[in-house]
Protein backbone atom coordinates (compact mmCIF):
# COMPACT_ATOMS: atom_id res chain seq x y z
CA UNK A 1 0.00 0.00 0.00
CA UNK A 2 1.41 3.30 -0.98
CA UNK A 3 1.44 5.94 2.22
CA UNK A 4 2.05 9.55 2.00
CA UNK A 5 -0.08 12.91 1.21
CA UNK A 6 -3.05 12.76 -0.23
CA UNK A 7 -3.07 14.16 -3.62
CA UNK A 8 -5.92 16.43 -4.61
CA UNK A 9 -6.71 17.27 -8.02
CA UNK A 10 -6.33 21.12 -8.62
CA UNK A 11 -8.83 22.70 -10.63
CA UNK A 12 -7.69 23.88 -13.96
CA UNK A 13 -5.55 26.76 -14.34
CA UNK A 14 -5.41 29.37 -17.07
CA UNK A 15 -2.35 27.75 -18.68
CA UNK A 16 -4.66 24.42 -18.72
CA UNK A 17 -7.24 25.55 -20.39
CA UNK A 18 -4.94 27.33 -22.81
CA UNK A 19 -3.14 24.15 -22.99
CA UNK A 20 -6.46 22.27 -23.86
CA UNK A 21 -7.48 24.33 -26.62
CA UNK A 22 -4.37 25.00 -28.19
CA UNK A 23 -4.12 20.67 -28.35
CA UNK A 24 -8.26 21.23 -29.67
CA UNK A 25 -7.19 23.72 -32.81
CA UNK A 26 -4.31 21.00 -33.66
CA UNK A 27 -6.53 18.13 -33.89
CA UNK A 28 -8.68 20.45 -36.62
CA UNK A 29 -11.50 21.74 -34.07
CA UNK A 30 -10.98 25.70 -35.39
CA UNK A 31 -14.65 26.40 -34.11
CA UNK A 32 -17.10 26.45 -31.55
CA UNK A 33 -20.58 24.89 -32.27
CA UNK A 34 -22.55 24.60 -29.33
CA UNK A 35 -22.68 26.25 -25.96
CA UNK A 36 -21.76 22.46 -24.16
CA UNK A 37 -19.57 19.61 -25.70
CA UNK A 38 -21.51 16.44 -27.13
CA UNK A 39 -19.96 12.94 -25.85
CA UNK A 40 -20.77 10.96 -29.59
CA UNK A 41 -19.56 7.92 -28.24
CA UNK A 42 -21.52 7.67 -25.28
CA UNK A 43 -24.35 8.66 -27.74
CA UNK A 44 -23.51 5.71 -30.19
CA UNK A 45 -23.75 2.81 -26.94
CA UNK A 46 -26.23 1.06 -26.96
CA UNK A 47 -28.93 1.98 -24.09
CA UNK A 48 -27.75 5.11 -23.45
CA UNK A 49 -30.35 7.99 -23.25
CA UNK A 50 -30.88 9.75 -26.85
CA UNK A 51 -28.97 12.49 -27.64
CA UNK A 52 -29.62 16.26 -27.06
CA UNK A 53 -29.24 17.50 -30.97
CA UNK A 54 -27.75 20.94 -31.67
CA UNK A 55 -29.88 24.02 -31.93
CA UNK A 56 -31.32 23.39 -35.56
CA UNK A 57 -30.85 26.00 -37.96
CA UNK A 58 -33.66 27.52 -40.60
CA UNK A 59 -31.63 25.02 -43.32
CA UNK A 60 -30.98 21.72 -40.88
CA UNK A 61 -34.62 20.62 -40.95
CA UNK A 62 -35.86 17.41 -38.93
CA UNK A 63 -37.59 14.80 -41.15
CA UNK A 64 -41.32 15.15 -41.44
CA UNK A 65 -43.08 13.82 -38.44
CA UNK A 66 -45.27 11.41 -40.58
CA UNK A 67 -41.51 10.25 -41.76
CA UNK A 68 -39.93 9.35 -38.28
CA UNK A 69 -43.10 7.11 -37.51
CA UNK A 70 -43.48 5.29 -40.94
CA UNK A 71 -41.24 2.58 -41.89
CA UNK A 72 -37.35 2.68 -41.95
CA UNK A 73 -37.13 3.06 -45.58
CA UNK A 74 -39.37 6.03 -45.23
CA UNK A 75 -37.72 6.87 -42.51
CA UNK A 76 -34.82 6.74 -43.82
CA UNK A 77 -35.11 7.11 -47.45
CA UNK A 78 -31.63 6.60 -49.68
CA UNK A 79 -30.00 9.49 -51.24
CA UNK A 80 -30.78 7.78 -54.60
CA UNK A 81 -34.31 7.84 -53.64
CA UNK A 82 -34.90 11.40 -52.32
CA UNK A 83 -32.57 13.28 -54.97
CA UNK A 84 -34.58 11.36 -57.58
CA UNK A 85 -37.98 12.34 -56.20
CA UNK A 86 -36.94 15.94 -56.70
CA UNK A 87 -38.35 17.69 -59.46
CA UNK A 88 -36.87 21.48 -58.64
CA UNK A 89 -33.68 22.83 -57.58
CA UNK A 90 -35.90 23.75 -54.57
CA UNK A 91 -37.35 20.57 -53.88
CA UNK A 92 -33.51 19.29 -54.02
CA UNK A 93 -31.85 21.35 -52.00
CA UNK A 94 -35.27 20.94 -49.36
CA UNK A 95 -34.25 17.01 -49.46
CA UNK A 96 -30.54 17.98 -48.95
CA UNK A 97 -30.81 19.30 -45.89
CA UNK A 98 -33.28 17.45 -44.59
CA UNK A 99 -31.42 13.47 -45.62
CA UNK A 100 -30.19 12.43 -42.39
CA UNK A 101 -27.21 9.87 -44.35
CA UNK A 102 -24.20 11.29 -42.80
CA UNK A 103 -22.80 12.82 -40.23
CA UNK A 104 -21.10 15.52 -41.26
CA UNK A 105 -24.53 17.35 -41.30
CA UNK A 106 -23.79 17.30 -36.89
CA UNK A 107 -20.72 19.58 -37.50
CA UNK A 108 -22.00 21.80 -39.56
CA UNK A 109 -24.02 25.20 -39.22
CA UNK A 110 -25.60 25.39 -42.80
CA UNK A 111 -26.38 23.04 -45.63
CA UNK A 112 -24.60 24.78 -48.81
CA UNK A 113 -26.61 24.24 -51.83
CA UNK A 114 -25.54 26.42 -54.93
CA UNK A 115 -24.78 30.19 -56.12
CA UNK A 116 -24.88 31.69 -59.22
CA UNK A 117 -28.18 31.48 -61.52
CA UNK A 118 -29.38 28.02 -62.65
CA UNK A 119 -29.67 27.63 -66.09
CA UNK A 120 -26.16 29.18 -66.86
CA UNK A 121 -23.72 27.40 -69.53
CA UNK A 122 -20.91 26.21 -66.89
CA UNK A 123 -21.48 25.14 -64.04
CA UNK A 124 -18.45 24.92 -61.68
CA UNK A 125 -18.64 22.12 -58.76
CA UNK A 126 -16.16 22.45 -56.06
CA UNK A 127 -14.97 20.23 -52.91
CA UNK A 128 -17.10 20.85 -49.81
CA UNK A 129 -17.67 24.40 -47.91
CA UNK A 130 -15.13 26.17 -45.60
CA UNK A 131 -15.64 28.19 -42.71
CA UNK A 132 -17.06 31.06 -44.45
CA UNK A 133 -19.27 28.74 -46.20
CA UNK A 134 -20.48 27.25 -43.51
CA UNK A 135 -21.05 30.77 -41.37
CA UNK A 136 -22.97 32.60 -44.99
CA UNK A 137 -24.38 28.67 -45.97
CA UNK A 138 -22.73 30.10 -49.73
CA UNK A 139 -20.31 28.44 -51.70
CA UNK A 140 -16.97 29.54 -52.33
CA UNK A 141 -17.41 33.10 -50.43
CA UNK A 142 -13.90 32.96 -48.88
CA UNK A 143 -10.62 33.41 -50.15
CA UNK A 144 -10.53 30.41 -52.31
CA UNK A 145 -13.97 31.93 -53.87
CA UNK A 146 -12.53 35.77 -54.46
CA UNK A 147 -9.69 34.23 -56.19
CA UNK A 148 -12.47 31.40 -58.61
CA UNK A 149 -14.69 34.90 -59.47
CA UNK A 150 -11.46 36.12 -60.66
CA UNK A 151 -10.50 33.26 -62.42
CA UNK A 152 -13.93 33.51 -64.27
CA UNK A 153 -14.08 37.21 -64.49
CA UNK A 154 -11.03 36.86 -66.61
CA UNK A 155 -12.96 34.88 -69.20
CA UNK A 156 -16.39 36.99 -68.93
CA UNK A 157 -18.22 35.24 -66.83
CA UNK A 158 -19.51 35.56 -63.17
CA UNK A 159 -22.17 34.12 -60.75
CA UNK A 160 -24.36 36.84 -61.08
CA UNK A 161 -24.35 38.04 -64.59
CA UNK A 162 -27.32 39.47 -65.62
CA UNK A 163 -26.86 37.47 -69.86
CA UNK A 164 -27.22 33.95 -68.63
CA UNK A 165 -24.83 33.31 -71.34
CA UNK A 166 -22.34 34.99 -68.82
CA UNK A 167 -23.82 33.44 -65.87
CA UNK A 168 -21.97 30.54 -64.02
CA UNK A 169 -23.66 28.24 -61.50
CA UNK A 170 -21.80 27.27 -58.65
CA UNK A 171 -22.10 24.00 -55.94
CA UNK A 172 -20.14 21.49 -54.21
CA UNK A 173 -20.01 17.78 -53.97
CA UNK A 174 -20.30 17.93 -50.26
CA UNK A 175 -23.02 20.25 -48.95
CA UNK A 176 -21.57 20.18 -45.82
CA UNK A 177 -18.14 21.31 -43.84
CA UNK A 178 -16.28 18.71 -43.34
CA UNK A 179 -14.77 19.08 -39.32
CA UNK A 180 -11.57 20.95 -39.50
CA UNK A 181 -12.00 21.37 -43.42
CA UNK A 182 -10.24 17.76 -44.01
CA UNK A 183 -10.51 15.91 -47.09
CA UNK A 184 -13.98 14.30 -47.77
CA UNK A 185 -13.55 10.27 -47.32
CA UNK A 186 -14.57 7.88 -50.64
CA UNK A 187 -17.16 7.23 -48.45
CA UNK A 188 -19.03 10.67 -47.91
CA UNK A 189 -18.31 11.58 -51.57
CA UNK A 190 -20.20 8.83 -52.89
CA UNK A 191 -22.95 9.12 -50.41
CA UNK A 192 -23.99 12.62 -51.59
CA UNK A 193 -23.15 11.31 -55.33
CA UNK A 194 -26.85 10.94 -56.02
CA UNK A 195 -27.58 14.46 -55.29
CA UNK A 196 -24.90 16.00 -57.39
CA UNK A 197 -26.21 14.20 -60.41
CA UNK A 198 -29.41 15.02 -59.67
CA UNK A 199 -28.35 18.75 -58.81
CA UNK A 200 -26.31 18.72 -62.73
CA UNK A 201 -29.65 17.21 -64.37
CA UNK A 202 -32.16 20.35 -62.74
CA UNK A 203 -29.66 23.26 -62.94
CA UNK A 204 -29.09 22.38 -66.43
CA UNK A 205 -25.31 23.70 -68.06
CA UNK A 206 -24.15 22.79 -70.88
CA UNK A 207 -20.04 22.18 -69.42
CA UNK A 208 -19.23 21.19 -66.26
CA UNK A 209 -16.02 22.64 -64.51
CA UNK A 210 -14.49 20.37 -61.77
CA UNK A 211 -12.00 22.42 -59.63
CA UNK A 212 -9.42 20.11 -57.71
CA UNK A 213 -9.28 16.13 -57.12
CA UNK A 214 -12.55 15.61 -55.11
CA UNK A 215 -14.99 16.59 -57.63
CA UNK A 216 -13.02 15.17 -60.63
CA UNK A 217 -12.52 12.04 -59.05
CA UNK A 218 -16.00 11.91 -57.53
CA UNK A 219 -17.81 12.70 -60.87
CA UNK A 220 -15.40 10.81 -63.27
CA UNK A 221 -15.03 7.86 -61.05
CA UNK A 222 -11.54 8.00 -61.56
CA UNK A 223 -8.36 7.42 -59.29
CA UNK A 224 -5.99 9.64 -61.17
CA UNK A 225 -4.84 13.05 -59.69
CA UNK A 226 -5.52 16.33 -60.84
CA UNK A 227 -1.92 16.97 -62.07
CA UNK A 228 -3.01 14.17 -64.38
CA UNK A 229 -6.56 15.10 -65.14
CA UNK A 230 -6.18 19.40 -65.61
CA UNK A 231 -6.76 20.66 -68.98
CA UNK A 232 -8.10 17.40 -70.80
CA UNK A 233 -11.90 17.55 -71.66
CA UNK A 234 -13.77 14.30 -70.25
CA UNK A 235 -17.27 13.57 -70.19
CA UNK A 236 -19.72 13.03 -67.40
CA UNK A 237 -21.25 9.65 -67.59
CA UNK A 238 -24.29 10.40 -66.04
CA UNK A 239 -25.60 13.13 -67.69
CA UNK A 240 -23.24 13.07 -71.00
CA UNK A 241 -21.69 16.59 -70.56
CA UNK A 242 -18.54 17.67 -71.40
CA UNK A 243 -16.37 18.00 -68.52
CA UNK A 244 -12.95 20.07 -67.67
CA UNK A 245 -10.99 19.19 -64.77
CA UNK A 246 -8.83 21.72 -63.16
CA UNK A 247 -6.71 23.52 -60.28
CA UNK A 248 -8.89 24.02 -57.00
CA UNK A 249 -8.34 27.75 -56.37
CA UNK A 250 -7.17 27.11 -52.72
CA UNK A 251 -4.01 24.92 -54.36
CA UNK A 252 -3.33 28.28 -56.50
CA UNK A 253 -3.48 30.27 -53.75
CA UNK A 254 -0.75 27.80 -52.42
CA UNK A 255 1.14 27.28 -55.41
CA UNK A 256 0.45 30.51 -57.62
CA UNK A 257 3.23 29.30 -59.81
CA UNK A 258 0.24 27.06 -61.20
CA UNK A 259 -2.00 29.72 -61.98
CA UNK A 260 -0.36 29.80 -65.98
CA UNK A 261 -2.27 26.38 -66.54
CA UNK A 262 -5.22 27.08 -64.74
CA UNK A 263 -5.14 30.02 -67.11
CA UNK A 264 -4.61 27.25 -69.38
CA UNK A 265 -7.66 25.42 -68.81
CA UNK A 266 -10.17 28.22 -68.48
CA UNK A 267 -9.16 29.64 -72.58
CA UNK A 268 -10.00 26.51 -72.97
CA UNK A 269 -13.65 26.49 -71.42
CA UNK A 270 -14.06 29.76 -73.15
CA UNK A 271 -13.45 27.95 -76.47
CA UNK A 272 -15.84 25.56 -75.77
CA UNK A 273 -18.26 27.37 -75.11
CA UNK A 274 -17.58 29.51 -77.84
CA UNK A 275 -18.07 26.69 -79.94
CA UNK A 276 -21.41 25.53 -78.29
CA UNK A 277 -22.84 28.82 -78.99
CA UNK A 278 -22.01 28.80 -82.71
CA UNK A 279 -19.78 32.41 -81.94
CA UNK A 280 -16.57 30.41 -83.84
N1 LIG B 1 -13.61 25.11 -51.27
C1 LIG B 1 -14.54 24.37 -51.91
O1 LIG B 1 -14.23 23.35 -52.52
N2 LIG B 1 -15.80 24.79 -51.89
C2 LIG B 1 -16.19 25.91 -51.26
O2 LIG B 1 -17.39 26.24 -51.30
C3 LIG B 1 -15.20 26.67 -50.61
C4 LIG B 1 -13.91 26.25 -50.62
Amino acid sequence: MISGPLIRARPPMREDLAAALAWQIELGADEAIAEAPQDRFEESRPNSAPAKPPAPTAQKAAPPAAARQATPEAAFPSAAALAGRATTLEDLSRALAEWQGSDLRKGARNCVFADGRPGAPVMVIGEAPGADEDRLGKPFVGRAGQLLDRMLGAIGLSRDAEDLAKAVYITNILPWRPPGNRTPSEQETAAFLPFVERHIALAGPKVLLTIGNTPTKTLLATTQGIRRMRGNWQTHGASGLPLLPSFHPAYLLRQPAEKAQAWRDLLALQARLEALSGNT
